[in-house]
């Protein structure tokens, strides 16, 4: 049971983003016109960054066979967002069963999963929209989601949410930003940017708390978990089901994807933020490390000694 005089300076951040909270907070039922028609043609995330582009299986695609890649790449990645939430929100009721109902940060973890839950209504409702084909992670990803949801401690739990919530944050931004792209993905992006970065912020507060608890042994063993947790996470990114909805063989595709030196470059950029706070914290650090490197996950950040 966490008590208020020793969780006083984590208090306060969580203190402080239960007030941004209260201030700023969509209802996507209310704020997404779910009624308006989509834009015909219109790509989902930008060409650059679907897991095809530049190759040749990308060349022998039609312009509308692109586009519809891409919304289906969006709505791919949706689909693993309500996979990811899920998890977290079993992990944070966890962390909430086990803390003072009168601290904040018990308080802004309830907060948090109220947002998630209108996150995760919001993407399948996305989802539908673009009559997405992918819905459900991998059987080993749907599992593995189990098992990581109701065991790990803050460490992982937060470890976890850092990692697939900046990949997330950085896809989404790009998608925001971007004014060519389809209005629904983009607001859907633009709510879950801003709900998110309290997200990650309360996460950073308590990830750098449970690893100072640590000692050498666990910290290593630690740091292959979140290995595995972020190869599995980053594999589930993009359903190789997509594929079939331009008529491409899913294993081909995903061989052709897996081997791109573009996609390999979105994800890296996307798991930049994550990374590098990890490698300060001396969590990417060791063997496991290189583990990463060779799934592409350090391209985007400078070479630290191991
Ligand atoms: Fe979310
Ligand atoms: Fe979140």
């Amino acid at each position: 049971m966490t008590t208020n005089a020793d969780s006083a300076p984590s208090d306060r951040v969580a203190e402080r983003l239960q007030r941004s909270s209260a201030k700023h907070s969509y209802d996507p039922d209310v704020d997404i016109d779910w009624d308006a028609p989509l834009v015909d043609g219109a790509y989902g995330k930008p060409a650059h960054r679907c897991s095809l582009y530049g190759t040749p299986l990308w060349e022998g695609l039609s312009e509308r066979q692109r586009a519809e890649l891409s919304m289906q790449e969006l709505g791919a990645s949706t689909a693993s967002g309500v996979w990811f939430e899920l998890i977290l929100m079993q992990g944070l009721t966890r962390y909430a069963y086990s803390a003072d109902p009168t601290s904040h940060r018990a308080q802004y973890a309830l907060t948090e999963i109220a947002d998630e839950c209108r996150h995760s209504t919001m993407f399948g409702k996305a989802i539908d929209k673009i009559d997405g084909i992918v819905h459900r992670p991998s059987r080993f990803g749907h599992r593995a989601g189990k098992l990581f949801g109701a065991v790990v401690g803050p460490t992982l739990l937060f470890s976890g949410a850092i990692y697939v919530e900046e990949l997330a944050d950085a896809m989404q931004r790009e998608i925001m930003r971007d004014e060519s792209l389809q209005p629904l993905g983009r607001m859907v992006s633009r709510i879950h940017v801003l709900e998110e970065a309290r997200h990650i912020s309360f996460a950073k507060d308590e990830l750098e708390r449970a690893w100072r608890s640590h000692g050498p042994l666990a910290r290593e063993a630690l740091r292959w978990a979140l290995t595995g947790m972020m190869l599995v996470a980053t594999e589930e990114f993009l359903h190789p089901k997509v594929y079939t909805s331009v008529g491409l063989d899913p294993r081909e595709a995903k061989r052709v994807a897996d081997s791109n030196p573009h996609w390999r470059q979105a994800k890296a950029d996307w798991a930049r933020k994550a990374v590098e706070l990890f490698a300060d914290m001396g969590i990417i650090r060791g063997p496991s490390s290189a583990v990463l490197r060779r799934a592409g996950l350090l391209d985007s950040v400078q070479r630290r000694p191991a």
